[in-house]
Formats: C-alpha cells, sequence, structure tokens
C-alpha cells in the first residue's frame, strides 16, 4: 500500500461543512472524495419513488437487492450520484428526502449495504470520507479521523445560503427543525449512531471559514503522511 494514501474520515452532524471540507482536502492531496450521506439520500429517493416505509422490511429487502447505488465523476470531476442507471443528483437534496433520510439511514439492513459499498470504494487507501459512522464503523482504522461540529444557528445558515442553488424553497425555521430533527434521529439510532470516536480530533467550525478548516486537516494529515513515510 502507498503510504501517501491514506484513508481520512469526516464526521459530524448536518450542515457542519464536512461536504465542503472534505470535498477541499481531497482535491490538495488529488484523492478521491466519497459523500457517504448522498448514498443514505438516494435510497431514500429511491424508496420514496416506490412508496416504501422504513418499517417495510421485506419491500426494504427487495429494493437493496434490484437497486445499485454508485458515486461517479463527471467530466468537470464533480461526484453524481447514480440509483441503477439514473443520475439522481438534481433530486437527493429535496425537501422530502432531507424529510425521510434519518428514517431509513436508521434501518440495518440499508447500513449494511452502504458500508459494504463504502469499504469498496475505500480500500486502497487516498480517499476522503465524511458521514456519520466512517471513523467509528466505516474505517475504525481509518489514518486520520477528524469530528466537526458547529452551532445550531451556524448550521442553518449555512444550508439556507446553499438551498437557492439547489433550487430548494425552505424557510429558516424549516431549515432549523430539519437539522434538529435528523440530528437527534442520527444520535439516537441503535445502528452506528452519529457520534464521535474516542480518537478522533474535534473542529469546532462555527467561525471558522472553509480555508481555515481545510487548512487545519491538511496539516494533521501532511504530519501523518509525512510519519508513514519515514
Ligand atoms: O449534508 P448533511 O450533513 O445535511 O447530510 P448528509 O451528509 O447528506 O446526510 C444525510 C443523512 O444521511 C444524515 O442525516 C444521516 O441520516 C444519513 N447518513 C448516515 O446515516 N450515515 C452516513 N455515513 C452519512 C449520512
Amino acid at each position: 500500500m502507498d503510504e501517501r494514501k491514506i484513508i481520512i474520515a469526516i464526521d459530524g452532524p448536518a450542515g457542519s461543512g464536512k461536504s465542503t471540507t472534505a470535498r477541499c482536502v481531497a482535491q490538495h492531496f488529488k484523492y478521491v472524495y466519497i459523500d457517504t450521506g448522498a448514498m443514505y439520500r438516494a435510497i431514500t429517493f429511491a424508496a420514496l419513488r416506490f412508496n416504501i416505509y422504513p418499517d417495510n422490511h421485506e419491500k426494504i429487502n427487495e429494493l437493496l437487492e434490484t437497486t445499485s447505488i454508485s458515486l461517479k465523476r463527471n467530466e468537470t470531476g464533480e461526484q453524481r450520484t447514480f440509483v441503477n442507471e439514473e443520475d439522481v443528483t438534481p433530486h437527493i437534496r429535496s425537501k422530502e428526502v432531507s424529510e425521510n433520510v434519518s428514517y431509513f439511514s436508521s434501518v440495518s439492513r440499508i447500513r449494511e449495504a452502504m458500508v459494504e459499498i463504502q469499504r469498496k470504494l475505500g480500500q486502497k487507501g487516498g480517499i476522503v470520507m465524511d458521514g456519520r459512522d466512517i471513523g467509528t464503523v466505516v474505517f475504525p482504522n481509518a489514518d486520520l479521523k477528524i469530528f466537526l461540529v458547529a452551532s445550531l444557528e451556524q448550521r442553518a445558515k449555512r444550508r439556507i445560503a446553499e438551498l437557492p442553488a439547489q433550487s430548494i424553497v425552505m424557510s429558516f425555521d424549516e431549515v432549523v427543525e430539519n437539522i434538529r430533527q435528523r440530528d437527534l434521529l442520527d444520535s439516537s439510532r441503535d445502528h452506528s449512531p452519529l457520534m464521535k470516536a474516542s480518537d478522533a480530533i474535534e473542529i469546532d467550525t462555527s467561525y471558522l471559514t472553509i480555508e481555515e478548516q481545510t487548512e487545519k486537516i491538511i496539516v494533521l494529515a501532511e504530519n501523518i503522511i509525512r510519519r508513514k513515510s519515514l
């Protein structure tokens, strides 16, 4: 294994800046960025389309058997999310998916299927993966584990700022409520809840810019790469 190709796990609650930071860190090291939230959103989108409820285990199993979730890069290097051969990227951040994703992502069978794909994607190293359980469950031996946090207000402000580009209309209160609800469900579920790994480094991004938080992680990763290459 190439010592310069480490695994960087970035976990944290909704809107803590994981995706943007992870993408920038991956760009710096020329690593692959993997957005695991997009995978849970994609399976949620597929389930909603067929009116499948999270507690219908038979239908969920059927859905998982007939659905492949994949992440592909387009010509400009942007990550696109696919359900079978369909590019569902424009749909997975909708209000409906955001309101339902935490229910589907608490289903054990769904988690097992997603984790299997994520481990395959990351097995060769050279990745930055973001999510809720990357440092605790998907890659408990990741070389660098980061846990990003930020105040609820800051996280909601950031999410609101992203919405116009995604043509999503939600009020500030709706965004706050959605984040609060998802944090609660994600942290309290039985199967791989959102939590900080004991060896993760916590960074509060409330008053940091993307550049500042990216730089902190790059410095930490460079130290690890240097040590591994000795
Ligand atoms: O972008 P944001 O932080 O709002 O959410 P996301 O990363 O797109 O994740 C959407 C949802 O997927 C989360 O609220 C979790 O319910 C679920 N998720 C998970 O359970 N485990 C992961 N590794 C990633 C996401």
